[in-house]
């Protein structure tokens, strides 16, 4: 028997994904979620903070336990990253666009930052995943500190109109929830064709700073067929991404 999923709301926490994990850790079924107002250690990709100020963000936490090989857990922030797209194109009438491999963006900036970890396994060898996701709903520009603001937006300051925190949290895990099912059926072909269709970086120029500290300018040529990033740099030498940062030249990735 499946037990029921669990949904938990927090006024405040230092950071969903950390309790998720915590939940995960005491045998929490799968689809358990956590939801904070606001959090004071907010997880970002590399070790970054992810502001989350309470009233106008979203942040969350879905524990999953995916009936996938370890070496294919990377393809789930690809497809929460499609789950995100998919519901903000349903309620909204913006065009949301990815950046590898856990950016969502409007006009080039990003509003939503995906960070997929894993858990202790507990029992049997299925993997335990914690899909976390912040979002800028009804943020304003100054929300935001100053040297961010050029970089960040959020769905109110593209599309004028404040969606309320829960009509979104009801319309982005369902798709999550689904993409991620998808991939478990073998649908990874299908999940990367949207990805690349929703690609907001394909052919334009990319700084990455792999693991190593090099710095490398290069042309995107989007994820191969295992979702791994290429880059083609001056040289013409084609660099495969496989973690490290990675910002629009020119810019700093928040
Ligand atoms: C990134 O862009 O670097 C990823 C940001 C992920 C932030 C979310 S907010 C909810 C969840 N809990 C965390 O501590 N982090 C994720």
């Amino acid at each position: 028997m499946v037990a029921d999923s669990l949904v938990r709301y927090l006024e405040e926490t230092d950071s969903t994904n950390r309790v998720a994990l915590e939940l995960a850790g005491q045998n929490a079924p799968a689809g358990s979620l956590v939801v904070a107002a606001r959090q004071t250690a907010g997880r970002g990709r590399l070790g970054k903070v992810w502001l989350s100020p309470p009233g106008r963000g979203l942040y969350f936490s879905l524990l999953l336990r995916p009936e996938l090989p370890w070496a294919d857990l990377p393809k789930i922030t690809l497809a929460a990253g499609v789950g995100v797209c998919r519901a903000v194109e349903g309620i909204t009438a913006l065009a949301p666009r990815l950046k590898w491999p856990n950016d969502v963006l409007l006009a080039d900036r990003k509003f939503c930052g995906i960070l997929t970890e894993t858990g202790p396994v507990v029992g049997a060898d299925v993997p335990v995943v914690v899909i976390g996701v912040g979002m800028n709903v009804s943020s304003r520009s100054a929300d935001f500190p100053v040297e961010l603001r050029s970089r960040v937006t959020s769905l109110g300051i593209e599309s004028g109109i404040d969606y309320d925190l829960d009509d979104v949290l009801a319309a982005v895990v369902p798709e999550i929830k689904a993409a991620v099912a998808a991939l478990e059926r073998g649908g990874f072909a299908g999940i990367l064709a949207e990805w690349r269709q929703l690609d907001g970086t394909l052919g334009r120029e990319l700084d990455w700073l792999a693991a190593d500290g090099r710095p490398v300018r290069g042309i995107s040529l989007g994820p191969d067929d295992e979702g791994v990033l290429r880059i083609r740099d001056r040289d013409g030498h084609i660099h495969a991404v496989l973690s490290g940062d990675l910002s629009l030249a020119g810019t700093v990735r928040q």
